[in-house]
């Protein structure tokens, strides 16, 4: 890594960028020792609010924090970026239709894709967070066809966060214990959580979660369910989205992309399809992945059975389905 690494967050000035920043100030996305230089892209209205942020930042006296660059300019942003995270998007508003959401960000996340093209360096590791995060990651790759496709990811560390989580509640183990479950799929409710190559460490050693949770029914059913629906629960709850969670599960994604996953460990990222598991390549899948070196690679060979087969089918369908729908707004140009 270079002696100050240059990182956009884009939807700077909102709820989950609060959280977000200040994690990467402190260190937990790159480690203790890396210097960053912060650009903070928001739209222009904007922009007095980031100043109040760059306020906070300055305050919180972060010797990692070389700089901060507070923008509406994508130019200014994109330029020499070696980490984008884009968090900023249209969010849905009442009475908007599916569609309507899809087409507004698509053209939001074109117009980035060919930034991230043109100004970023061509290392450049890229999240997309916003929402419909798959289908965004696939519209601003498709714009940047200077930067190797496997450069773009979409988070879906969230959902592989909170299938641990609700592991550990009911098997009553700490949430480190609980290893290898798995997100398929879309950022979305058709997510396939899959507890079935998981493991919980217990004193006596290794145990599949299938052992040590023998409630197949809640495995099946209530597990899957809460999960994907995890999302909504919080918004019903705090009448905000999730935001510190969210932003603890991007500095998880991002360190783990760069700094590499521990030995036998797999992490749940969206990452352009490739064929494995029978998914066509075109589309952005999150799929188990470990990561060394910078790079990640797709778990291969696990066992999928029907029930899996027809989960997996599920969401791969919709991704297909938000695709077809968001190029047929940006235009194929
Ligand atoms: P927020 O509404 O608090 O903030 C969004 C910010 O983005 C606003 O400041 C807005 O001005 C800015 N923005 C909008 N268009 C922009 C553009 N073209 N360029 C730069 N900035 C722009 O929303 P919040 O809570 O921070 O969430 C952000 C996104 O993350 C939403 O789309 C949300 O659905 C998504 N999300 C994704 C999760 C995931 O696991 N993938 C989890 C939680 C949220």
């Amino acid at each position: 890594m270079s002696d100050v690494a240059n990182v956009v967050i884009t939807g700077a000035a909102g709820q989950i960028a609060y959280s977000l920043i200040f994690n990467v100030c402190k260190g937990d996305m790159f480690g203790p020792e890396q210097k960053v230089k912060l650009f903070l892209l928001d739209i222009p209205q904007m922009v007095e609010s980031l100043k109040g942020v760059l306020m906070e930042i300055q305050d919180g006296a972060y010797p990692l924090v070389t700089d901060v660059v507070c923008t509406a300019d994508i130019k200014e942003a994109f330029t020499g970026a070696n980490y984008v995270i884009l968090v900023g998007a249209m969010p849905r508003k009442d009475g908007m239709e599916r569609a309507d959401l899809l087409k507004a960000n698509a053209s939001i996340f074109k117009v980035q894709g060919k930034a991230i093209n043109d100004y970023a360096n061509k290392n450049v590791k890229v999240l997309v967070v916003g929402n419909p995060a798959n289908t965004n990651c696939l519209i601003a790759m498709h714009y940047a066809p200077d930067i190797a496709k496997e450069n773009f990811t979409c988070l879906t560390r969230l959902d592989h966060n909170r299938a641990k989580s609700q592991i550990a509640l009911k098997a009553g183990v700490n949430v480190k214990d609980v290893h290898n479950v798995i997100i398929w799929g879309n950022h979305s409710s058709t997510q396939y959580p899959d507890y079935r190559c998981g493991y919980i460490n217990l004193p006596g050693g290794k145990q599949p979660i299938g052992n040590v949770i023998s409630d197949e029914k809640w495995l099946q059913g209530e597990f899957i369910s809460t999960v994907q629906k995890r999302g909504a629960a919080v918004i019903a709850a705090r009448k905000f989205s999730s935001a510190a969670s969210a932003a603890k599960a991007i500095t998880d994604h991002m360190r783990d992309w760069v700094l590499g996953t521990p030995e036998g460990e797999y992490v749940s990222m969206g990452v352009p399809s490739d064929g494995s598991y029978g998914i066509e390549s075109g589309i952005i899948f999150s799929y188990p992945v470990k990561c060394q070196n910078g790079k990640y690679t797709i778990i291969q060979g696990l066992s999928i059975d029907n029930f899996s087969k027809d989960k997996i089918e599920i969401t791969r369908k919709e991704l297909v389905e938000e695709k077809e729908a968001a190029f047929k707004f940006v235009g194929d140009n």
